[in-house]
């Protein structure tokens, strides 16, 4: 994926530089979205957008783009059919280290590229991910999505040490998300219970599409934290994000969830969901 866009232009990979002051860089004072293409398409852009316009005035970056011109256009260029668009934003680039940003303010640095990855066709649908639980030591404002994504790293390098797929955070015993995607279970009486939007998750936007599959498929949705404890007693467990839209969960903690196979209902919110954002794609473009 050759193309790439800063500020205002798209150019060639190797010519698209940052400062090293840049406030990104030296604070990770910066938000982010990912955006999944499937078939050529960007999936729920609008609600990216709306979440990276939350994001930038929570903390007060003043950032104005055409960002699914952007995206749209970096697709093209590419070529890209199946993967993502990477689109982030800091608050631009100082005269000097300073914790404070300087008045009158900078002008932001914005920039995206193009990533190719197989989303459909992930085998991990098939055999489920692997999870453990670690405590949550992120800050206190996981719903702006800021690419302060450091713990997340050690977190994913814990997993492969442990020979797992990922790792799911928790706070009190409760899980509140995974890594880089949202955590959900559905209970033996067939409740699907999803932590609740607040400070400690990242407003998923595939989570908004897969509880409305969900609902239509007739499960009640509970949105609250749920404990460790009932994660691994759980008929069925999944995560959702941009990357890997529905993926079941089929171990917690060295316990098997349900049979240990990929769930049913989960495998059927999968296929809706995909079917859902292809749908509402072509109609769209
Ligand atoms: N991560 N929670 C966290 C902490 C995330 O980083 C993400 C997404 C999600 C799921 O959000 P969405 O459904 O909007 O993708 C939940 C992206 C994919 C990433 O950082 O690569």
């Amino acid at each position: 994926m050759e193309t790439v866009y800063l500020n205002g232009d798209y150019v060639p990979r190797s010519s698209a530089k940052i400062s090293i002051f840049d406030r990104g860089l030296l604070f990770s004072d910066a938000v982010y979205e990912v955006i999944s293409v499937i078939g050529g398409r960007l999936i729920d852009m609008e609600r990216h957008v709306t979440r990276l316009e939350r994001s930038l005035g929570e903390l007060s970056i003043n950032a104005f783009a055409d960002w699914s011109t952007v995206s749209q256009n970096l697709v093209a260029e590419n070529g890209l059919q199946e993967g993502l668009i990477y689109l982030q934003v800091s608050r631009g680039v100082m005269d000097e280290r300073d914790y404070r940003w300087p008045a009158p303010e900078t002008s932001p640095t914005i920039f995206a590229f193009a990533q190719e990855r197989t989303l459909i066709d992930n085998p991990m649908a098939d055999r489920g991910m692997t999870i453990i639980t670690r405590p949550d030591l992120r800050w206190q404002r996981c719903d702006i999505k800021t690419t302060q994504l450091l713990y997340a790293s050690l977190m994913k390098m814990e997993a492969v040490a442990g020979g797992v797929d990922d790792v799911w955070m928790t706070r009190d015993d409760m899980i509140t998300e995974g890594t880089s995607q949202n955590a959900h279970i559905i209970n033996k009486d067939g409740v699907l219970i999803s932590h609740q939007l607040d400070r400690r998750i990242l407003p998923g936007v595939t989570r908004i599409e897969m509880l409305a599959q969900a609902k239509s498929m007739g499960l009640t949705v509970e949105e609250r934290a749920f404990s460790i404890d009932e994660a691994k007693k759980a008929a069925e467990a999944f995560v959702s994000s941009s990357t890997l839209l529905i993926m079941p969960v089929v171990e917690i903690d060295g316990h098997k969830i349900g049979d240990g196979q990929p769930g049913e209902r989960t495998g059927k919110i999968r296929q809706n969901y995909i079917a859902a954002v292809q749908r509402a794609c072509s109609t769209t473009s």
